[in-house]
């Protein structure tokens, strides 16, 4: 049975979750940060939808495998290209970025998702006092973010380090790239912001 319909994340479902915060995780790959995000917000009582994005057909079927094995009702898929997304007039409370495909070689470097006019479409679509938060552990990939944050006149503060979003988002974070890092030993560069 094809299960993802009931899972897509769309019109509806965005009209639907008016009144709750959208978390989007762009390049969510099985889910692993969303569901415990959202086991999270059960237990705190909290109004919160997960949207993950995610182009790897393996990954989506593992995820929607797991939403239906596990009966939860506040996740939900977008399994095409970010970007046909953020063309479309949503606005998210939280978006997450976690290890981006880091494209190593620099003749690569035009294939990374991030660049400029990517930037300045997230900040678009985030809400007011909204966070957006990347992840990697590539460190030229995070020195040319910082690059863009500040040369592309974007209004944002910086998180501060003691507030809860650090301490929560770190505590969930069980993806698949975030173990390897740890298992190579690699430094971990994150970047917390929030629009004003
Ligand atoms: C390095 S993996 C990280 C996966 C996961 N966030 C983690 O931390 O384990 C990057 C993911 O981004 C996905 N991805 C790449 N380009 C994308 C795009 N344009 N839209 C949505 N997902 C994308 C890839 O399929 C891949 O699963």
């Amino acid at each position: 049975m094809n299960l993802l319909p009931q899972y897509l994340f769309d019109h509806c479902v965005y009209k639907c979750y008016k009144d709750y915060k959208v978390w989007l995780d762009i390049g969510c790959g099985k889910g692993d940060f969303i569901f415990s995000q959202s086991i999270y917000s059960k237990e705190h009582d909290e109004k919160y939808c997960y949207v993950g994005s995610e182009i790897y057909l393996t990954a989506i079927s593992k995820m929607i495998r797991r939403i239906s094995d596990n009966n939860l009702n506040d996740i939900y898929i977008f399994p095409h290209d970010i970007r046909y997304l953020l063309s479309e007039e949503y606005m998210f409370d939280i978006i997450t970025i976690l290890f981006p495909d880091p494209w190593h070689k620099r003749r690569h470097h035009k294939r990374r998702i991030i660049n400029a006019q990517f930037i300045k479409s997230l900040f678009s679509h985030l809400s007011q006092q909204g966070y957006l938060i990347i992840i990697t552990d590539n460190q030229s990939y995070y020195e040319n973010i910082q690059l863009l944050i500040n040369t592309e006149n974007i209004k944002y503060n910086f998180v501060n380090k003691d507030h809860s979003i650090i301490s929560r988002v770190f505590d969930n974070l069980n993806t698949v790239f975030y173990k390897k890092a740890l298992f190579n030993g690699n430094k971990i560069f994150s970047i917390f912001l929030q629009n004003v």
